[in-house]
């Protein structure tokens, strides 16, 4: 997919607030610091669309982004950071729940999972709901620049294995620093914001 153009959209945090104009929209998902705002950045070829930051929790907001006027990528908070407060956690989750569960126009969901290991339950159990809201996924390994490479496959079947991943679901080994894997992100979102 060609990009012609991004540009943040709108920051919400319920329903009213959302894009009016029904384009196709994709969700990520992920606990805090696994990579969602970067993916989006590589996605589009920019640097800093999409605010990323060492420190856990950085996104507290569902931030819609806006790609070549045809849809929206929509980043949302972590999952899972300890030092985000209880009632944080839960406004959060209650956020990404609704989003999730009323979205007419939501085409597909990114789970992303750390790629150096074993997915969390928090990253099973969002693979579960995933599932139940019968939203197309894709799942992605993330970081996998920072594992070596006779180590991918090893990685990728623990994955696979620990998430009991369907036929119909994709796992996608990707790093926003090499690259990895761009053109095959590229092949999925474009295929979901056409269907
Ligand atoms: P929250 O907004 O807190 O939920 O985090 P996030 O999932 O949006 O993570 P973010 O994109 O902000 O990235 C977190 C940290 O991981 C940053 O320091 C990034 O530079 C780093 N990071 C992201 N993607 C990669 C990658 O592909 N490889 C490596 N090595 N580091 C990455
Ligand atoms: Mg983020």
């Amino acid at each position: 997919m060609i990009i012609k153009n991004s540009e943040y959209a709108v920051s919400a945090v319920r329903e009213d607030q959302y894009p009016k104009d029904e384009l196709p929209e994709l969700a990520m998902a992920g606990r805090s610091n696994v990579g969602k705002s970067s993916l989006i950045n590589t996605f589009v070829n920019r640097k800093n669309l999409a605010r990323t930051s060492s420190q856990p929790g950085k996104t507290q907001t569902l931030n819609f982004y806006r790609v070549n006027d045809e849809f929206y990528l929509v980043d949302v908070p972590g999952y899972g950071y300890a030092r985000v407060s209880q009632k944080k956690r839960q406004e959060f989750g209650e956020m990404i729940q609704d989003y999730l569960e009323t979205r007419a126009n939501l085409e597909g969901i990114l789970i992303l999972v750390d790629g150096r290991h074993e997915p969390t339950k928090d990253d099973i159990a969002m693979y579960q709901y995933a599932q139940y809201l019968n939203i197309p996924i894709l799942v992605v390994a993330t970081k996998i620049d920072k594992v070596k490479r006779n180590q991918r496959n090893k990685s990728i079947a623990g994955i696979k294995k620990a998430m009991n991943l369907r036929p119909e679901d994709e796992l996608l080994t990707f790093s926003s620093f090499d690259k990895t894997n761009l053109d095959k992100l590229s092949t999925w979102i474009e295929d979901k914001v056409n269907a």
